[in-house]
């Protein structure tokens, strides 16, 4: 049987913290898994799970993913997610508002140790009014002197690392005439997608939403494909900007990309298809690696936010993953083996240095 301590012990999971609020019918997990280097700081994922359970493990899954992606960042936060489960009810305007203020006093009772953003299902409105009760919460409206929508940071971030994956694996330098295969047509997968064809890509997209599709062909010159057909379409590289556990048995053997460099979180359905991608030959961008961008510029906001600054960070990213994959080269590891190694060797600097000052 599952056992929701033992994973948390072998992930190394600091706490994890229920909710519920009868008024509003809030029911919220904030999992904290690492807070050595700063304040856990991580998005908001409004979803509907087939279980409780599900709904737990997603929270322990993404903080870990958080811890990881801050340290490799080099940013002073730690790795935190939550999850307010959904129930269709949260779409009526007055029940989400007085969920997300519960959600609010939730995030404020953890005296700083969680700092929330938005993620899949919540927005910078909804920061807005989880603000109204703590101010432990990044990414609110530009009007409200947040840094807002993060998309756009953390598409910009994904391209840098495309580049530094094509150079090291089709030795170019720019992506003119690459194919790229988007799975997802949302907020970054549409960002990336205009950041890919004003540099002379060419996109193929997929979304399960009709309204995304049409939205899409509307906007931009894209060929759109069915959502099964992404993995089979003729393109040198995939980007997963859809939802997690895309890369699994059924279907690594099915793509015939190069490269996989996309934005969405938790891509391997296990640790280990990371190595199985290695041995097909196809790199793989580490999703945490290449989707920093949206937090690197949302930690911007906790030292006061200047735009520029955080795009400069974020450019960063291009090396970060140079720096992968030649620990992977190396060492003959895969790139999630290098990513993590980088990880730790942060961690366990400011562990040492915590110590010291003990
Ligand atoms: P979004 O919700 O705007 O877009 C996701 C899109 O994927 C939706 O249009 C949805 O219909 C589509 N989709 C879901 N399942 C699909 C499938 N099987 N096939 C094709 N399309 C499918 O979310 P957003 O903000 O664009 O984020 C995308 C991914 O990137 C998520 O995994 C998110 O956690 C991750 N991410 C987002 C960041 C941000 O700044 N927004 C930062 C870091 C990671």
């Amino acid at each position: 049987m599952y056992s929701i301590f033992d994973f948390m012990i072998q992930h190394k999971h600091e706490r994890v913290c229920l909710a519920t609020d009868s008024v509003s019918g809030l029911r919220a997990v904030i999992a904290l898994h690492n807070t050595v280097r700063g304040p856990a700081i991580g998005g908001v994922r409004m979803w509907r799970y087939d279980t409780e359970e599900a709904a737990i493990q997603d929270a322990l899954r993404l903080s870990e993913a958080m811890t990881f992606k801050a340290a490799v960042a080099d940013i002073p936060f730690g790795g935190g997610k939550s999850v307010i489960l959904a129930d269709g009810k949260e779409h009526e305007p007055g029940i989400r508002s007085a969920r997300l203020r519960a959600f609010g006093r939730f995030v404020e009772s953890l005296d700083g140790c969680y700092i929330a953003g938005p993620d899949v299902g919540t927005s910078p409105a909804d920061m807005a009014q989880i603000k109204g009760v703590t101010g432990n919460v990044v990414c609110c409206p530009v009007e409200l002197g947040g840094s807002g929508d993060s998309a756009p940071m953390t598409a910009f971030g994904v391209l840098q690392g495309m580049h530094a994956l094509a150079e090291e694996v089709l030795g170019v330098n720019n992506l003119v005439g690459v194919r790229v295969a988007i799975q997802g047509l949302g907020n970054v997968g549409m960002n990336l997608a205009r950041l890919l064809i004003a540099e002379g890509a060419v996109v193929i997209g997929a979304d399960i939403r009709p309204e995304a599709v049409r939205q899409a062909r509307m906007q931009l010159p894209i060929e759109v494909v069915v959502p099964e057909a992404i993995y089979n379409v003729p393109a040198t590289i995939f980007a997963p900007c859809a939802l997690g556990g895309v890369l699994n048995d059924r279907t690594i053997e099915r793509l015939p990309c190069k490269i996989i460099a996309g934005a969405a979180n938790n891509q391997l359905e296990d640790d280990r298809h990371a190595e199985l991608l290695r041995q097909c030959g196809i790199v793989y961008g580490v999703d945490y690696v290449l989707n920093a961008g949206g937090l690197i510029n949302a930690a911007q906001e906790i030292e006061g936010y200047d735009q520029q600054k955080a795009r400069q960070k974020v450019a960063l990213i291009y090396d970060t993953v140079k720096r992968m994959l030649s620990i992977s080269q190396a060492e003959q590891i895969s790139t999630l083996a290098a990513a993590l190694q980088m990880a730790f060797a942060v961690l366990q600097r400011s562990e040492t240095t915590n110590a010291s000052a003990r």
